[in-house]
This record gives structure tokens, C-alpha cells and sequence, in this order.
């Protein structure tokens, strides 16, 4: 049998549908086998399927636990199953076929992930700050998750277009660009300046009702396409994308300028997007707004609540353009999946908008959309976390501190040249920022501390990194690459550690197929930090460059593929592997 690729918890499942089908003449899915891994002593995985058709065909699962095991299938892959209890059936892979699989994961670079048979075309809102401000801790977890995600997702083969919703239109433009009219640029503008050019601006514009007049009429001007403004519009954009795009180079982050699709771009549509609402008589007016009320959305006083479409001055605002935005994308764009990274606050706007995009036809039945929704990231006091001075944090000075921490800790380390290190610092230093975040289930708030994520043990990104690290340099002392000499001897699975490890190894797909399907990077983390963990237990009981020529030759493969398991994993979290540490 050549190399399965795919979780073999599903193909155990396959197996037992076919014994379902041939004991019982019934008919059930993989999946319904429930065949979950088990934590039994002894038994891999857990067949549950006995309990549900026992109740379902009004018999003993203990007996049709029997029956499913006697007309089983899968002598090549597990021992003589065994039921217990009341009808589970508990399997154990045959450890030749572990030792074989872990001879073909060896040759894999797919490390056993399969790509899917039902690609999709995944358009996916991530990152998404506002221009003229600095990006902030928020769009910082949205850009770090939905990277994860575009990674995964883009793996297993699906069609991603990632498309950043810049906060680049509206009505604060008006204020920004009469203050950059009354100021000019300096000569080298930063975006730190920008960010105090905000807040001198909205001060003018609450205290002076002259620029606040102003403001209003370049609004105006800007919606109605004015060109001189349309080009101080331009500089203000172009300076804040510059910085932003520093940010995701400092990060890894892959969005560049091609997938800049600010709310901007969507201004061009609004009006047809609103006419179509209109038509379909699904407005209304309220308060002298044309506003949708996409139903089962409430207040507390029960009353619905509305989306604005188009306010009684005739703009258009951040609702609008996120209808114009499911429009363009499923009729334009063609795609099957929207998928929008965006802090839990917005969750609320997401289903209103998805409900109305339904009401509208923009989505069908065959459309997924989904509100990747994430928490806060908090500091040590438990509150939303905020600079020294007490203002929000900048994120690049964030990554830069991140850096500078992990060079103090490699700084320790003296087999490394200064290249190197600074290489490695910023590995390390990054890592940790975004495996701290990447590794919590993204839904909670989570508590940034610095030692933490840069502990060398513990669920961190350096441990990960350093348990790969560990296992090149035993390479690089062998001297030899693993492939020849496994193709003569195999691969032999003696120490219940070794066994251990290969079967860690063997749920590589299954905990990327877990976090694809609900958006959850941390249960790939979850999973490469338990891999390093059985890694250790491997390394106590069984030394690898001391043992006997065979069983080196076969322990040498074995960290091979851990380490190609941990450095993929890595790289599908966005997240860099030093060789050396
Ligand atoms: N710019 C917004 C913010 O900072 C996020 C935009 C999210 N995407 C969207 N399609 N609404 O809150």
C-alpha cells in the first residue's frame, strides 16, 4: 500500500462504514463512525458507532460492537480490535504499518495533508486598519490570524484572495485634509506624525466651527471627485500604506499592495449597490436615512435595528460599503467563500450584513460567509493593554521590542556570528509575538506578557523552534541524510517512546484539517507543542547517535520527519524555524 495521505482516523472511519455496510446493510458516513483518538492505554483510536446504531436498531451494542469488528476490514492497518464496555471497539494500529507510514512521510513534502477535492474561492477581509492612525494591537490579531488562515487554507489548495479593507473614505478625510491643507507636509512626514496629525485635527474640528465648515464642504469635494482633492486624499493614503506595509514586512505578513481593497475602492458601487436594495423593496426610511433592517436583530427595547444605507445628507457610510463589498466579491469576483477577520465587537454588524446580503441575493445557499471574530489582547492589569504613557501601543515599536528581547536571549548563545544572530533574534523575537497569539483559542482575550512567550519551555514559539534546532544539530553530527540509509533498513518502532512519536507524527493532517475547518490556528499550535512534548519523552528513553547502526539509521528518520512536521507546522502558522539556535 503506498503512502495515506489524509488523517487514518478517517480512514479507520471509511473501514468501519464498509463493516457497517456489510454486517448491518446499513449505510453510515466516515464520520458517523466516530472514531475519535483514544486516551485508553494501549488502544490508538475508539470506535463509538455501536452505541448510536444499538439504540437505532433496538439492539445490544455490545453485540453489534461485534459484529462490526468481525466484519472488518482492516488487517493491514490495525491489530484484532478488541470491544469493550458496552460496545466500543478500540483500535490499535499495527506498528509495522506506523513504522512503513513513517518511511513514506519521510519522502512526503506533504508531510501526509492531502489537498482537497472540493477547492473553493475564498476572499478573505484581514488586517484592515484605518488610515492616518497607526495600526493598533487589534488589527495586529487580525493580521497574524488571518495570515494562519490564508496559509492553511492556501495548502490543502484552495483559491485565496486576501483583500485588505482599508479605512481610507469617509468623513474624517474632510478634517485630515483641510488640517494638511492649513499645515502642508514637512519634509519627511511619518506616520507617527500622522498619527498626532489626527488628533490635532479632530481638536481643530470640535473647537472650530470655521474648519469644522470646511471639513465638511471638502467632504463633499472628495465624494463628488474633485481631483485637487482627490490628490491630497492620494498622499494622505499613500503615507499610511507605506507605513502599514513596513509592518507586515516586519511581520511576514504576506498582504502587499495588490490586495489593497480600501473602502474607497467600493465607492463606485454604492449607489447601484443601494438602487438594487431599494428596488427589491428592501429599505425603508428612518430618521431621514434609507436604512435595511435585516430581520431578527433587536435592541434591548426590542426594537429592530438598522443598517444605514445612505444618510439623510446623501453619504454613504461603513455598512453600506460592507453590502457593496459581499456584492462586488460573490458577483464580480465569483467567489464561494467570504471570510472576515475582525475583533468580536463587529460581530453583530457581520451577521446583519450577511443576513441582508442573503435578503439581497448577493448570497446564496451555495456561499459560505463567516465572521472570524477574535478578543482583546490584554496587559498584566487585566485591562485592554496600552502603552507606558497610557496611550495605545505602536505596534512597530512592539515588534522591535520583541526583537530586541529574543537577542538578549540568543546573545547567550555563542556558536552564533552577529549575522546570524540578528537573523535569529528577529525569528525568535517575531515568533513569539505571534504564536502568543496564535496559540490561545482566538475567541478569548489573552494576557501579553514578554516572558512568557519568549520562555524556553512552555507552549512557545522558541520551544517549538528550539526542539527543531536540537534536531538538525544531531543531524548535522550524524553526518548523514536519513533517506539512504532508512531505504535499506526501514524504519523499526521498538521503545513505546519511538512509538509514541510516530504517532503524534501520524495526526500531522488531522490537526491541520481542525484548524482549517473552524478557523483555529491554535489546534495546530495546540498539537506541534504536544509533537515537541513527545519529542522530549523520545529523547529520554532513546538516544539516537550512540545507538546500534540500524536503530540509529531508523531514529535518525523518525526526528527527521518530526522536523519536518515542526517546520511546516510553523510555516503554516506564519511562523519562521532558525536551523540553528
Ligand atoms: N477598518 C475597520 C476597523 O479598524 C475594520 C474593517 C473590517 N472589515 C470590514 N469589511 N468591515 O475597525
Amino acid at each position: 500500500m503506498g503512502l495515506l495521505r489524509g488523517d487514518i482516523g478517517l480512514e479507520l472511519g471509511r473501514r468501519v462504514a464498509d463493516a457497517v455496510r456489510a454486517a448491518l446493510d446499513l449505510e453510515i458516513t466516515p464520520a458517523e463512525a466516530l472514531i475519535r483518538p483514544s486516551s485508553r492505554p494501549g488502544a490508538d483510536y475508539q470506535c463509538n458507532a455501536a452505541m448510536g446504531l444499538g439504540k437505532r436498531l433496538r439492539r445490544d451494542p455490545r453485540e453489534i460492537g461485534e459484529s462490526i469488528v468481525a466484519a472488518l476490514d482492516a488487517d493491514d492497518l490495525v491489530e484484532t480490535p478488541d470491544v469493550a464496555g458496552p460496545g466500543f471497539v478500540n483500535l490499535t494500529l499495527r506498528t509495522r504499518w506506523l513504522a512503513g507510514h513513517m518511511r513514506g512521510l519521510l519522502a512526503d513534502a506533504r508531510l501526509g495533508i492531502p489537498r482537497t477535492d472540493e477547492p473553493r474561492r475564498i476572499a478573505i477581509d484581514y488586517s484592515s486598519p484605518n488610515v492616518a492612525k497607526e495600526m493598533h494591537v487589534g488589527h495586529l490579531r487580525s493580521s497574524i490570524i488571518g495570515d494562519a488562515i490564508v496559509r492553511m487554507l492556501r495548502f490543502v489548495g484552495h483559491e485565496v484572495i486576501p483583500h485588505n479593507h482599508l479605512g481610507d473614505w469617509g468623513t474624517p478625510f474632510g478634517m485630515l485634509i483641510e488640517h494638511l491643507v492649513d499645515e502642508g507636509f514637512g519634509a519627511e512626514h511619518t506616520i507617527g506624525d500622522l498619527n498626532g496629525f489626527y488628533t490635532e485635527a479632530r481638536k481643530k474640528f470640535d473647537a472650530d466651527p470655521d474648519f469644522a465648515d470646511r471639513s465638511r464642504r471638502r467632504v463633499v469635494l472628495l465624494q463628488g471627485g474633485d481631483e485637487p482633492t482627490l490628490a491630497l486624499w492620494r498622499d494622505l493614503v499613500d503615507e499610511s500604506t507605506r507605513h502599514f506595509e513596513k509592518v507586515y514586512r516586519l511581520l511576514g505578513i504576506g498582504l502587499t499592495s495588490t490586495d489593497l481593497y480600501g473602502e474607497s475602492f467600493y465607492n463606485p458601487y454604492l449607489s447601484d449597490t443601494v438602487d438594487e436594495l431599494e428596488r427589491k423593496g428592501l429599505t425603508r426610511i428612518s430618521d431621514g436615512a434609507l436604512c435595511v433592517f435585516p430581520a431578527g436583530f433587536t435592541n434591548r427595547d426590542g426594537d429592530p435595528l438598522p443598517l444605514i444605507m445612505r444618510k439623510s445628507d446623501g453619504g454613504y457610510g461603513y455598512a453600506s460599503t460592507d453590502l457593496a463589498t459581499v456584492r462586488y466579491w460573490t458577483g464580480e469576483r465569483a467567489v464561494t467563500d467570504l471570510l472576515y477577520v475582525v475583533g468580536t465587537p463587529q460581530s453583530q454588524h457581520f451577521q446583519m450584513v450577511f443576513t441582508a446580503s442573503r435578503d439581497a441575493g448577493w448570497l446564496t445557499a451555495e456561499h459560505h460567509a463567516e465572521h472570524i471574530g477574535f478578543g482583546s489582547i490584554l496587559g498584566a492589569d487585566g485591562k485592554t493593554i496600552r502603552s507606558r504613557a497610557g496611550g495605545t501601543i505602536k505596534l512597530a515599536e512592539l515588534l522591535t521590542e520583541a526583537v530586541d528581547r529574543a537577542a538578549a536571549i540568543v546573545a547567550e548563545r555563542s556558536e552564533l556570528d552577529e549575522a546570524e544572530r540578528a537573523e535569529v533574534a528577529r525569528k525568535v523575537g517575531i515568533g513569539a509575538v505571534k504564536y502568543a497569539d496564535l496559540s490561545s483559542d482566538r475567541e478569548k482575550d489573552y494576557v501579553f506578557a514578554w516572558d512568557k512567550m519568549l520562555a524556553m519551555d512552555g507552549n512557545t514559539a522558541v520551544y517549538l523552534q528550539y526542539a527543531n534546532t536540537r534536531i538538525l544539530s544531531i543531524l548535522r553530527k550524524a553526518e548523514a541524510a536519513p533517506d539512504a540509509a532508512v531505504v535499506e533498513t526501514g524504519v523499526t518502532l521498538t521503545e513505546p517512546a519511538e512509538r509514541d512519536l510516530a504517532l503524534r507524527l501520524t495526526r500531522f493532517p488531522a490537526a491541520v484539517q481542525s484548524a482549517i475547518d473552524t478557523y483555529s490556528p491554535h489546534k495546530l499550535s495546540t498539537y506541534l507543542y504536544e509533537t515537541a512534548s513527545s519529542l522530549t519523552s523520545f529523547y529520554e528513553k532513546c538516544p539516537v547517535l550512540k545507538a546500534e547502526p540500524d536503530v540509529r539509521a531508523s531514529r535518525l528518520a523518525l526526528i527527521t520527519v518530526t522536523s519536518k512536521v515542526l517546520t511546516l507546522g510553523l510555516d503554516l502558522l506564519g511562523i519562521e524555524a532558525p536551523t540553528r539556535l
